[in-house]
């Protein structure tokens, strides 16, 4: 079987993005491929662990093993593991940050808009080399696939050409990870700017719909959606004139699976707040049951543990195997 792998940075607050972006496909995924859920604790570390010294890293963990569990992942079939309990990621780091330049980084979009949220002060070099670890994630696991939204993809073309890069050197050693962005979903808008991103440390909460929020929340702020004021007021997905509409139509699409053809059809002719109302009506189903049997399986920490160790063994036994070829391939 293929490998597909993805990573989430456990920071306590998950939301409807991620669902949209990438968590509504794992479940079908698991169908095709063997897959890696890891847990990038080692990520978060730089940008949320520094940033709250309250910040409990043990209880996000589980917190996310739980969510990963609710959303369809099976861990009979998958791998879920923690990035920080499976040393080979910091090792395969160190190599690959010799074959990853400089200005490669400093063009990365994510690095630019962090930098300028600290006023270009005090950048640490981890929040810089932030991509090449998520490299060493992928590459050590020989993967053929990885599922990630949009905001993901500047990262992941950096870690093809690394790979690449160090194949032209050393021949073939890596696997060339290919890239699943969904059409349709891979990059959720903000409910009420719905040209820019929904994002988890959005200042106004009503942008941002978390997989947590009470269900009551959640039907809130869909309904205060900013929607569009243009003359036509259908239901149409055209992401230029109307960002608003075609936002909602991803997030029903992601859910649902329909198409956007299909909805577009059902909904054609239907008001706004009829739309907003059948919105509201699947979203709050299909988040109450990940709420569900997310409290059932956070309450069964011993579970949670068990999971985890097992990922762990299967993680640093296939890791361990690519490190020793890659460090033999190197000369050491
Ligand atoms: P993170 O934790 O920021 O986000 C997790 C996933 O959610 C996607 N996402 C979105 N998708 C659609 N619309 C949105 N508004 C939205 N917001 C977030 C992200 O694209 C991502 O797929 N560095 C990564 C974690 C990581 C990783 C990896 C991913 C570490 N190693 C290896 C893949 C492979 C991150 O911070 O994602």
């Amino acid at each position: 079987k293929e490998i597909m792998f993805t990573g989430i940075q456990p920071s306590g607050s998950f939301t409807l993005g991620n669902y949209c972006g990438t968590m509504c496909n794992w479940y079908n995924l698991q169908k095709k491929y063997k897959c890696f859920f890891c847990i990038s604790d080692l990520h978060a570390f730089n940008t949320i662990q520094k940033a709250s010294k309250k910040y409990k890293f043990f209880d996000k963990i589980f917190d996310l093993v739980a969510l990963y569990l609710s959303c369809g992942v099976n861990p009979k079939k998958s791998i879920i593991f923690v990035q920080f309990q499976v040393h080979t990621h910091s090792q395969l780091y160190w190599i690959l940050s010799n074959f990853t330049y400089f200005g490669e980084l400093f063009r990365m979009t994510q690095f630019k808009k962090k930098k300028e949220l600290l006023n270009n002060k005090e950048i640490d070099l981890a929040l810089f080399c932030y991509p090449v670890l998520m490299a060493a994630d992928i590459l050590l696991y020989k993967t053929n696939f990885v599922s990630i939204g949009l905001d993901q993809k500047q990262h992941l073309e950096l870690v093809q050409n690394i790979a690449y890069r160090f194949n032209r050197i050393y021949k073939d050693i890596f696997v060339i990870p290919k890239i699943l962005i969904k059409s349709i979903g891979s990059k959720i808008m903000a409910l009420q700017e719905p040209k820019k991103k929904m994002s988890k440390s959005d200042v106004n909460i009503k942008n941002t719909i978390f997989l947590l929020d009470n269900i009551d929340l959640i039907r809130l702020k869909l309904q205060k959606s900013l929607t569009d004021s243009d003359k036509s007021a259908k239901i149409i997905y055209d992401t230029r004139k109307k960002p608003g509409i075609s936002n909602l139509l991803s997030i029903f699409s992601s859910i649902t699976k329909k198409t956007i053809f299909n909805l577009e059809n059902e909904f054609k002719y239907t008001k706004y707040s009829i739309f907003k109302k059948n919105l509201s009506d699947v979203v709050c189903d299909t988040i109450s049951n990940i709420q569900k049997s997310y409290f059932y399986f956070r309450k069964n920490k011993d579970y949670l543990i068990d999971i985890i160790n097992l990922g762990k063994k299967y993680a640093l036994n296939d890791s361990l195997k690519n490190l020793f070829k890659i460090y033999k391939k190197l000369g050491f």
